[in-house]
């Protein structure tokens, strides 16, 4: 016999329909869907200025909801922005806090200012404090914190309220590849302890280690949505860069390598150079092979996990918007 426990939460956790916000002409978010399963860790990838932040902030009740809807565990965004703000934790919020005090004053400041009683908001710092190792730091004052150590605490500060669904707005962004290993061990506690999360990113392997699910998003649009496995298979596992001496080449080459591999390259907006996605990274050689028996010559050739400019590639047929990608590699 099956018992129903009418208080479990509700198996959607979000669910968007053709959300969209323009910025004067500007759509910034165009027509998006989304369905976030209760427990998952879904991942919004996108580039720079793909409106990942948007997306958020109105599901967040940050920002008017031009067009579509939106509900939270079956709430409606718009209709009801107070309840909305009891089930979302928002990273990025605390910014505000007072520097000047430490990071167990500020937490439980932060405790009172959501309506906890004086000794609960700071039982409940001081677990937080604890359980992102932020101890030994708790009675510094934050304006000695690093980057990483103020990232732990301004999630800490978000989880307060102990909300079930959680927006990260790229976690780890600037991060050195310690503290970005931590915070993943963070995110995945949080999940591991009953939340769902909402975490937005730039990085193909970030999305790919954390989430169960991933929405591609580019220029307010989502391009692709599934298991990082279902992403990558249309990604490939990795990707065959190569350059051809001679731009007239091309099209010979898209020839060899859909006899080779039974599929088409993606050619890039430069038109000497194709990307090819290979199953596994051995099958190149036989891709190069065939290309020099062809007649074809090659200027240069990588072979990479795809990135996420490569995923773009693959998904939209153009790159990363240049002026962004120039800005992140900068
Ligand atoms: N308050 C705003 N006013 C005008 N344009 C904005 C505003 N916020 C974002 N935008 C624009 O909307 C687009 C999407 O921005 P955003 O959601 O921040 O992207 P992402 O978080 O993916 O980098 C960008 O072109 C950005 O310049
Ligand atoms: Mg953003």
């Amino acid at each position: 016999m099956s018992i129903t426990n009418l208080d479990a939460p509700p198996v959607v956790a979000v669910r968007a329909e053709g959300l969209a916000k323009a910025f004067g002409t500007h759509r910034a978010v165009d027509g998006i869907d989304l369905d976030i399963r209760t427990g998952e860790i879904f991942g919004v990838l996108g580039p720079n200025g793909a409106g990942k932040t948007t997306t958020l902030r109105m599901l967040a009740t940050l920002l008017a909801i031009d067009e579509g809807r939106a509900e939270i565990f079956g709430v409606d965004v718009s209709r009801e922005p107070h309840v909305i703000r009891q089930l979302v934790g928002v990273t990025g919020q605390y910014a505000s806090v007072d520097e000047n005090l430490t990071a167990r004053e500020n937490l439980w400041l932060f405790g009172r200012l959501q309506g906890l009683p004086s000794p609960r908001a700071r039982r409940v710092g001081d677990d937080l404090l604890g359980r992102f190792g932020l101890e030994d730091a708790a009675d510094k004052p934050i304006a000695q914190f690093s980057g990483g150590m103020r990232r732990r605490l301004d999630l800490a500060a978000s989880l307060i309220t102990r909300p079930p669904l959680i927006f990260l707005d790229e976690p780890t962004t600037g991060l050195d590849p310690r503290t970005r290993g931590q915070m993943w061990d963070t995110i995945r506690e949080l999940v591991a302890d009953g939340c769902t999360v909402l975490l937005t990113t730039q990085y193909l392997d970030e999305a790919d280690q954390l989430s169960d699910r991933i929405a591609v998003i580019d220029r307010g649009r989502k391009v692709a949505e599934g298991t990082p496995d279902e992403l990558k298979t249309a990604v490939g596992d990795s990707t065959l860069q190569v350059h051809l001496a001679d731009p007239g080449d091309v099209q010979d080459a898209v020839q060899v390598v859909r006899r080779v591999l039974g599929s088409d390259p993606v050619l890039s907006p430069e038109q000497a150079r194709l990307n090819v996605a290979l199953e596994q990274a051995d099958m190149a050689a036989e891709v190069l092979i065939a290309l020099r028996t062809a007649g074809l010559s090659i200027s240069s050739v990588s072979v990479a996990k795809p990135s996420l400019d490569e995923v773009f590639l693959v998904l939209t047929g153009h790159e990363t918007d240049a002026d962004t990608t120039k800005e992140d590699r900068r």
